[in-house]
């Protein structure tokens, strides 16, 4: 599949692309709060009976909002990851040096985005969301972890972020509009990002030892065990702002099927999706043949 990308087609979808954080998001750019956000695939409100249909809803929109932040945090580290990946061979390949940092441009775009969207969200929803962090302590964490495994864990990401929104959010016309045209918006420009980011594995694999890499892809599981306990403590967050944006007060047995069903939710959403696509899969199995399936074999817990 790596085969397929080179940093000059990459650049150029890039180029034609280029949107603006005003043209999607502010000014008269409102998000309507009497729909949902999230596809019910990712934010699985309906398996909670016990809340009625506003309930439903506004659980999905504290779900949008802590999808969006979760977007922003992961790219506090990629962009600095993607910067230092260039600038380690900013001689070598013009094309290279600026497809990485068109790349590095888009995430910090990315960031500004996410971040006026809260604002957005902010100022009509009424409750603040309670969100895990902080974006730099955890930027700080994962990359004290080696290169390899960070490339894997962006590269889940990568793909992760395409299979939402083509698997479950352009179709979906129950969605705020605004919020799925921020989805759309950022994900035209990730399609060039999974492609780059396979390139730097390549790059970053191609020295190493079948030993070394192995040792990568456990430090990528690693990331994924820190990230699901980030993740718990996520659906703690959105459950407290769900009782106080609703007033409902959950009792024991609802709380504990509040918190199973929606940390599988989560984990689905951020580590399922992203850990079992086949194009993920495909270059791990191209750096580490047989790796592929084990991977494949630790998905279902996530799904
Ligand atoms: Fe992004
Ligand atoms: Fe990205």
């Amino acid at each position: 599949m790596h085969q397929q990308y080179n940093y000059g087609a990459a650049l150029q979808a890039s180029q034609r692309i280029n949107w603006q954080v005003d043209d999607i998001i502010g000014g008269e750019h409102r998000l309507d709060f009497s729909r949902r956000f999230m596809p019910e695939s990712l934010a699985r409100v309906e398996e909670l009976r016990f809340l009625s249909a506003d309930e439903k809803r506004i659980l999905n929109q504290i779900r949008g909002y802590g999808y969006l932040y979760m977007f922003g945090l992961v790219e506090e580290f990629i962009l600095p990851y993607v910067l230092d990946h260039a600038r380690a061979d900013l001689d070598k390949d013009d094309l290279r040096t600026r497809a990485y940092l068109q790349f590095a441009s888009e995430e910090a775009k990315h960031i500004h985005l996410f971040k006026r969207f809260r604002e957005a969200f902010d100022a009509d929803f009424g409750t603040p969301c309670a969100v895990i962090g902080t974006p730099q302590e955890i930027a700080k964490i994962v990359l004290s972890h080696d290169r390899l495994s960070v490339a894997l864990l962006v590269l889940h990401i990568e793909w992760m972020v395409q299979a939402h929104y083509v698997g479950s959010v352009k179709d979906d016309t129950r969605l705020d509009e605004h919020f799925k045209s921020l989805l759309k918006h950022h994900w035209m420009e990730e399609v060039q990002h999974a492609k780059l980011d396979t390139l730097m594995i390549m790059e970053l694999a191609k020295d190493r030892t079948a030993e070394e890499i192995a040792t990568a892809i456990e430090g990528y599981l690693a990331l994924g065990g820190i990230f699901d306990g980030a993740l718990a403590q996520q659906t703690k967050f959105d459950m407290e702002t769900f009782m106080k944006a609703t007033g409902r007060k959950l009792d024991e047995a609802e709380q504990g099927a509040f918190m199973q069903v929606q940390h599988q939710a989560q984990r689905w959403t951020f580590i399922g999706s992203g850990i079992s696509h086949p194009n993920f899969l495909a270059t791990v199995g191209a750096i580490a043949p047989g790796a592929d399936e084990k991977l494949a074999q630790v998905a279902p817990a996530f799904a």
